[in-house]
């Protein structure tokens, strides 16, 4: 991804970007999305923020939410980006994932949050109002409002 997003005409990058969209297009049309996804919509129609670019930053936030619920999983993930995990606990480890997802937006020069865009909490209501549905449903660990707003004040950069 940072080689293709600072190396915008290296077509191997950009091959391997296109592969790696149609392979998680192939898995979200299995497995469904979720709170970042779902959150990422109604940051567009309010804040014309872009899809691709919401998803990103919110990504880690959502991720670290839902360690407790898919720990596991993010030791996989944390294996497969090549952490050495090897004396971490499953939390560590699995937080390791979400620490090497930041790393590599910010290699990549991407915002760790979306600050820049001057979201106003008098917003958040309606953010979370329009969220809910088919990916918020799907999110790995329950979400309340409460969480989306504390979600939403880290994302922000307001917290
Ligand atoms: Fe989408």
């Amino acid at each position: 991804m940072v080689k293709a997003v600072k190396e915008g005409k290296n077509l191997e990058a950009r091959k391997d970007m296109a592969m790696s969209a149609l392979l998680s297009g192939l898995c979200l049309s299995n497995s469904g999305l979720g709170a970042a996804h779902a959150l990422s919509h109604p940051l567009g129609v309010y804040y014309k923020i872009p899809h691709g670019l919401s998803c990103t930053v919110l990504l880690p936030y959502v991720m670290e939410y839902n360690l407790p619920v898919v720990t596991k999983k993010l030791v996989k993930i944390a294996e497969s980006l090549g952490e050495n995990i090897s004396l971490l606990s499953e939390t560590e480890a699995a937080q390791k994932a979400v620490e090497k997802i930041k790393e590599v937006l910010s290699q990549a020069g991407i915002n760790s949050n979306l600050s820049e865009w001057e979201i106003k909490k008098e917003d958040f209501s309606r953010l979370i109002k329009d969220a809910k549905g088919g990916s918020l449903n799907n999110n790995p660990r329950d979400i309340s409002d409460e969480n989306l707003i504390e979600l939403l004040y880290k994302m922000t950069g307001l917290y």
